[in-house]
């Protein structure tokens, strides 16, 4: 059954369910037992009549209408930007709370851009629209949050290693088939990715800005962390890279801080961070991996080390990963939908 008991638990709605990040909505609704009166599934007309399951029984997906729409308390949107420029005004203005995982909306002034672990606070108020943020930016600052809140970071210097996921469920697919091809000694000639993807490393996919050099995803990562720890002057550089790898991220950080710290009170403070687990054993040379994180809904962090460039001792390295997926869209969509 898709429908609970209760009354005053919500109409809620997850649109693009077909996709990568849409399928783990409805995975993290059901594992995360999200109160709900009914789940209603959205997807373009391709996908009309399939079914997905959810609670151990069929569930129609549905083309998105705007009329589909009406009666649907709070809608999880993860159907790529244009799809939700166009639906999202609607399902707002037809009475639902949106959480939206494009980049559509993220840099409006009034609309929350909320990891919960950082700053459930800016929820209050809302219109209607809340913003998921970026999934680098997700993983990267989760971890570092505490660190930051005792000792102000200045400056962040960010470069990822990014998974297939990002791109879409076509895109894992092309990471798989590529692979293959490459291992048959067969031509493959890439579809959703501009560069061949199996055993090779490529600068991000989204267009790169003439005049500054930073692609799109660079300026989203930068931007967006600034919004989240509500600090403007945080001089942040990001390096945004595609990795083959499916669906966690791993991010090298260096950062700045207002005052030096040690490794030890660093390593404190990160392990400590909500939805973080340490992953640091120098001994064994076990840090965070892609493969580890896959799956789990914990950001990993390690490789915590005096960044030895800064003689004045404030500044550190270090190594995290985590799924996309899940803390990286879907599970930080479903926990902002449990703060509303
Ligand atoms: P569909 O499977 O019917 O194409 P991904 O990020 O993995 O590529 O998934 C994108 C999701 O967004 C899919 O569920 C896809 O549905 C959905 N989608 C894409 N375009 C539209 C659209 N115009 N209207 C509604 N859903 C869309």
């Amino acid at each position: 059954m898709a429908e609970s008991s209760s009354r005053a638990a919500p109409v809620a709605a997850v649109v693009g369910a077909t996709g990568a990040v849409g399928r783990e909505l409805i995975a993290c609704l059901e594992r995360r037992n999200f109160p709900l009166r009914q789940l209603r599934l959205f997807a373009s007309a391709r996908s009309a009549g399939t079914t997905l399951p959810f609670r151990g029984e069929p569930l129609r997906v549905e083309e998105l209408t705007a009329q589909g729409l009406r009666g649907v308390d709070v809608a999880l949107f993860s159907a790529g930007g244009a799809t939700s420029r166009r639906f999202v005004p609607l399902a707002v203005r037809a009475g639902a709370t949106v959480i939206d995982n494009s980049s559509a909306f993220r840099m409006e002034p009034d609309v929350p851009l909320v990891v919960p672990e950082i700053n459930p606070e800016a929820l209050r108020g809302h219109r209607g629209i809340i913003a998921n943020p970026n999934c680098c930016a997700i993983i990267a600052i989760t971890p570092l949050w505490p660190l930051h809140r005792a000792n102000r970071i200045t400056r962040l210097q960010i470069t990822t290693y990014q998974a297939a996921s990002g791109a879409g469920a076509a895109a894992m697919e092309e990471l798989r088939a590529s692979t293959r091809a490459f291992l048959d000694g067969e031509s493959y000639a890439p579809r959703v990715l501009p560069h061949p993807y199996a055993f090779n490393v490529f600068s991000h996919n989204t267009s790169v800005d003439a005049d500054s050099g930073y692609n799109e995803e660079e300026t989203k990562v930068m931007q967006e962390i600034r919004k989240i720890f509500a600090d403007p002057g945080m001089r942040i550089s990001a390096t945004c890279v595609r990795v083959p790898v499916l669906r966690a991220h791993a991010i090298a950080l260096n950062l700045e801080c207002a005052a030096p710290l040690s490794v030890a009170a660093a390593r404190d403070l990160i392990g400590g961070a909500p939805g973080v687990r340490l992953v640091d054993d120098r001994e064994r040379n076990y840090f965070p991996m892609p493969r580890d994180a896959s799956g789990q809904d914990e950001i990993l962090a390690g490789r915590i080390r005096q960044d030895l460039s800064d003689p004045s001792g404030r500044s550190l390295a270090l190594f995290v990963a985590g799924d996309q997926l899940l803390k990286g869209a879907a599970l930080n969509a479903v926990q902002i939908a449990e703060r509303l």
